[in-house]
């Protein structure tokens, strides 16, 4: 004997036999195959608002490297970003001024002109507000900032490079914020 419920059993056996088969299949044939190899973009792009110049990367890159903008002077950023190591430390955690030991990775600096967002948390919008971070957080810098403008202008080679590079501007957070970040625009992968 034929019941309803029987039937109604069986068909809907069937339409959950027909949808298992053609959804695997259609997961099957939507696999698609790569096609080229990821390539970063020939050219690094600058916004208008800091456009680059071979000075401002000169003097970006020596203050990268300046271990006067640490508070004890025994830090630069190049301590936990250094090119040796892909531009991180080789440490677990950050270690910063006096020892202290950062809650936080080092991340590379590669490829960063193309970042929409900084730090693990995106809490920086961009390479030139970033800068202030680490220059006054306890745990890397630790940095008093007017200190760190004294300090820099009492070094003429740093008052003629930044005057040669910013002419109605000179020293200043700004100025050198600008400046770093032009030279980490230009760190990139090989
Ligand atoms: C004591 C080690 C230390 C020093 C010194 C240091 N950093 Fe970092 N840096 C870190 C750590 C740790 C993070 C991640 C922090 C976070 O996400 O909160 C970071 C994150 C960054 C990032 C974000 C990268 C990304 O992928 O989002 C940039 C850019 C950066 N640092 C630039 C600098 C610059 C410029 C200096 C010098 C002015 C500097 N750092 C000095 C440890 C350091």
């Amino acid at each position: 004997m034929i019941s309803a419920v029987n039937i109604a059993t069986t068909v809907t056996l069937a339409l959950v036999l027909t949808l298992l088969t053609t959804s695997s299949c259609v997961t099957a044939q939507a696999e698609p195959a790569p096609t080229r190899a990821f390539q970063r973009p020939a050219t690094v792009p600058h916004p208008e608002s800091n456009p680059y110049t071979p000075g401002k990367f000169a003097l970006g890159r020596k203050l990268f490297f300046d271990p006067r903008l640490s508070r004890d002077n025994d830090i630069s950023c190049a301590t936990c970003h250094n090119p040796a190591h892909g531009w991180e430390d080789g440490r677990a955690l950050a270690v910063g001024s006096g020892q202290a030991v950062h809650e936080r990775h080092s991340p590379t600096l590669e490829n960063l002109a193309w970042a929409p967002a900084l730090l693990w948390d995106g809490r920086a919008p961009t390479l030139e507000s970033q800068v202030w971070f680490p220059l006054t957080a306890h745990d890397e810098m630790a940095q008093d900032v007017r200190e760190l403008m004294a300090e820099l202008g009492a070094d003429q080679s740093y008052v003629e490079h930044f005057r040669d590079v910013f002419p109605e501007r000179g020293i200043s957070l700004i100025t050198l914020s600008a400046a770093i970040a032009t030279f980490e625009r230009e760190i990139v992968s090989g």
